[in-house]
């Protein structure tokens, strides 16, 4: 695998983004989800690029004033278990330090043992169990990560 390279979405990956989103996940949107994401919260599309190719994507948006909330996260099959999930999260993470959130969350599918632990392992705690979240009826998991303010954070030695 080449260096993959984690960067904002520009308005020509719209197209890519959606086909990937009909691949990766199980929910279904309509193609106008993702232009008018983009339109009114660019900062929160990442995609992750190996080469000329987008290999993941996260799409996230701030809907209170103080929490950010991951839409959707998906990853190339033949791309996992490389840190490319990790990369996208840390960097939404990262750019939502702008917009002083205090926490990010997420609803995950109580079925998808991957995500959760891949959710676990970056810090993200399960909060409750939604009945009936998802239109095929299936149950999810509110998971929640706090965030340090940048302000509190210990510079790493260098
Ligand atoms: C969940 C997903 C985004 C993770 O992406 P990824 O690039 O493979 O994640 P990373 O390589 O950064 O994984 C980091 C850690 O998460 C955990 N993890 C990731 N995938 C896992 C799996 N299948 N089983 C168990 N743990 C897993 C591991 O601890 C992993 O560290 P390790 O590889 O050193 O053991 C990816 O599996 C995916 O696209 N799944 C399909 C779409 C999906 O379910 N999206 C989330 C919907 S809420």
């Amino acid at each position: 695998m080449d260096v993959v390279v984690i960067r904002q979405t520009e308005a020509e990956d719209i197209i890519v983004i959606t086909q990937l989103a009909y691949d990766l996940l199980p929910e279904r949107y309509s193609s106008g989800v993702f232009s008018s994401l983009f339109e009114r919260f660019p900062h929160g599309m990442l995609v992750a690029q190996e080469g000329p190719v987008i290999v993941g994507f996260l799409l996230g948006i701030i809907p209170a004033e103080d929490s950010a909330r991951v839409l959707m996260l998906g990853v190339q099959p033949g791309c996992r278990r490389k840190g490319v999930g990790t990369g996208l999260l840390t960097a939404f993470r990262n750019a939502m330090d702008a917009f002083h959130v205090t926490s990010i969350y997420l609803e995950v599918m109580t079925t998808n043992d991957a995500a959760i632990a891949f959710y676990r392992k970056n810090g993200f705690e399960i909060q409750e169990r939604m009945k009936n979240f998802y239109v095929t009826g299936e149950d999810a998991f509110l998971m929640r990560r706090t965030l340090t303010p940048l302000s509190a954070r210990v510079p790493s030695p260098s």
